[in-house]
């Protein structure tokens, strides 16, 4: 028995585009990845990888799952093998039950293995405090080092500014946080700094501190608590900027440096800049700009921009003018293209080469930068610039070339109207006509029809089947269910059936309400008869873009039923003859009949 939260932890943590891409070669498509499925022969590929969902589903064989589903069915492994490898792939130890934890830098598993083996909780809060403790330390540590201040001021940074980002300075030594925990020396504490990485084990197993005579900037997570630390070297070493190592709370890919600070100035602004560097970030603040965050040293990802794009319609790149600000650009472009819908838009700014955001406005000033934004290009622009680039249109090779190479990009384009325009600039550039190129690129045109009417093609027929929709994205829709409404159904319908047994599930698995988790609710339901219905419901929402909003619908559904329950109730009555019907019955009646 592997401890269910590991299990919810371990998925958290695997990206299953990753998992699957090292077995099967997976290919973009639209929001979603495919493949030629691997569990049944086929041609043309019906095998689909959701990235936000974190499932699989074949459209042809019907095979659907998570990661440890696929490896399983893939590699022939047990359940417990197949957590084992997904488990060593992401560098996470599977906890045993027994308690047998032999590993001796690991003081934390073996602490925390309480009765069921695994509290992934209750280490997190300890972590969130372990590195608050250690941030009050940096920045005491920050007022006494004069050559922390001298650098920093060098760098044209108030105290004001450091105080407001929280920024620290770790001494130089080996052993600076033995002096700061008393327990130090206890196999809780220093598993719990090992754990946060904060401190390292060196080969011959003695443990000593990560961040040595380094400018500290504290990252903060979705609720403003303290995750991880970026750590800046004052002269020339290497590397320049160490950042905490993944942990339970942190990881680099889908954190974003001064996100949570930055929100409120986000929404004033309607607009966010994405830099590249921490003192980018914090020099535009100290300039009076403050809708600015950065990745932390990684390539802006889907998750990244679905994460910002949720916040504001405009994102703003602003990168360095040299080649490696271009492929930065090219890059966020490629995972923008699926993610924009109409309203939302993506622009690039470009700096003077040899400029980066900090050096920029420390030379000219707020305005100018101002200024430089208002002049970023639309990605439009920058899309057609990059596809032109070294390509003679004079010529019917370049031009065709030039289709060729936009054919990919323009069909991951979900938000039509943009779309639209995208097809009649490559028109334009290139020559053809646009009923041609729609043709070519296989892209549809926009619906005459009323959009609401092409939708519900593909919308679930059954207000269950929204329902049972709302609850595999949200557990926490079933406290909105009238547990009456449910009781009263039709118990034939196997759509009913499953939304029965999933609310039932739900209800027996609280914790699973709070848990937020990006993981699907059928990891937990596998054995459930009705998982096959269940799965084939969660795969309607492959097809669906951003554009569905799921309060909505099911709130229309539970109005459906509803209306649905009082009708029935009202034939019910109707049945029987006036004269037999109670008092009370015949008030029911008119109190209906007035709904
Ligand atoms: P840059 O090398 O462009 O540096 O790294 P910068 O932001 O201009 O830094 P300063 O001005 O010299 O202090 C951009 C970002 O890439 C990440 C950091 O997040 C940095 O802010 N990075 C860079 C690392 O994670 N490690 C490194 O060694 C270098
Ligand atoms: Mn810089």
């Amino acid at each position: 028995m592997i401890p269910q939260p590991f299990i919810h932890d371990l998925l958290d943590r695997v990206d299953i585009v990753d998992a699957i891409d090292r077995h099967i070669p997976l290919k973009k498509a639209g929001a979603n990845f495919v493949a030629c499925c691997p569990f049944h022969n086929e041609k043309t590929p019906s095998f689909t990888v959701s990235q936000t969902k974190q499932f699989f589903h074949c459209f042809g064989c019907g095979s659907h799952g998570n990661a440890i589903t696929f490896l399983m069915n893939y590699n022939g492994l047990s359940f417990v093998e197949a957590v084992h490898e997904l488990a060593a792939y992401v560098g996470m130890q599977v906890p045993s039950q027994l308690g047998a934890e032999t590993s001796s830098a690991n003081f934390a598993a073996s602490k925390n293995v309480g009765d069921h083996g695994y509290q992934a909780d209750v280490s997190k809060q300890e972590l969130v405090s372990t590195l608050d403790t250690v941030t009050q330390y940096y920045r005491q540590q920050l007022k006494t080092s004069e050559k922390a201040i001298e650098y920093l001021k060098q760098r044209g940074l108030s105290g004001k500014t450091a105080a407001h980002f929280g920024i620290g300075y770790a001494p130089s030594g080996w052993n600076n946080l033995e002096a700061i925990f008393s327990s130090y020396e206890s196999d809780d504490t220093r598993g719990l700094l090992l754990k946060a990485g904060l401190i390292v084990t060196s080969e011959d197993g003695k443990q000593y501190d990560r961040f040595r005579n380094r400018i500290m900037f504290p990252i903060l997570g979705l609720k403003g608590q303290i995750i991880g630390f970026g750590g800046r070297v004052l002269d020339q070493g290497e590397p320049k900027y160490l950042n905490s190592p993944e942990t339970p709370l942190f990881e680099k890919g889908r954190e974003i440096y001064n996100f949570f600070s930055a929100r409120r100035a986000i929404r004033e602004a309607n607009s966010v800049v994405v830099v590249e560097g921490y003192m980018d970030v914090i020099a535009l603040w100290q300039h009076g700009i403050e809708n600015v965050v950065a990745t932390l040293g990684t390539a802006t990802t889907a998750f990244h921009l679905q994460k910002l794009l949720r916040q504001t319609d405009h994102i703003v790149f602003c990168f360095d003018g040299d080649k490696a600000g271009r492929k930065a650009a090219w890059r966020a472009l490629e995972n923008g293209l699926p993610l924009i819908s109409d309203g939302k838009y993506l622009s690039f700014l470009f700096l003077p080469e040899g400029d980066d955001p900090d050096s920029y406005v420390r030379q000219c000033g707020k305005t100018a930068f101002e200024h430089q934004l208002s002049q970023a290009i639309p990605l439009s622009e920058f899309l057609f610039k990059e596809l032109c680039a070294g390509n003679n249109l004079q010529t019917d090779e370049g031009r065709a070339k030039l289709v060729h190479d936009a054919k990919p990009l323009l069909r991951q384009v979900k938000a039509s109207v943009l779309s639209f325009m995208l097809i009649n600039r490559l028109a334009e550039l290139s020559g053809m006509d646009q009923n041609e190129l729609h043709d070519i690129l296989q892209i549809k045109r926009i619906a005459k029809s009323p959009v609401k009417k092409k939708l519900s093609r593909r919308q679930p027929s059954s207000p269950y089947r929204w329902i049972i929709l709302a609850l595999l994205h949200d557990p926490s829709y079933v406290e909105k269910l009238d547990r009456n409404l449910l009781v009263s159904l039709d118990g034939n319908n196997p759509d009913i059936v499953a939304l029965r047994a999933l609310v039932e599930f739900l209800r027996e698995h609280t914790h699973l309400i709070e848990n937020k988790s990006s993981t699907s609710l059928l990891t937990d339901l596998h054995d459930s008869p009705n998982i096959a219905l269940l799965e084939s419901i969660e795969s309607e929402t492959l097809e669906w873009g951003d554009t569905i909003d799921i309060e909505a619908e099911f709130v229309g559904a539970l109005e459906k039923l509803k209306q649905m329950q009082r009708k029935k109730r009202m034939t019910e009555l109707h049945s029987r003859p006036l004269c037999e019907l109670s008092e009370q019955e015949k008030q029911e009646l008119q109190r209906l009949a007035m709904l």
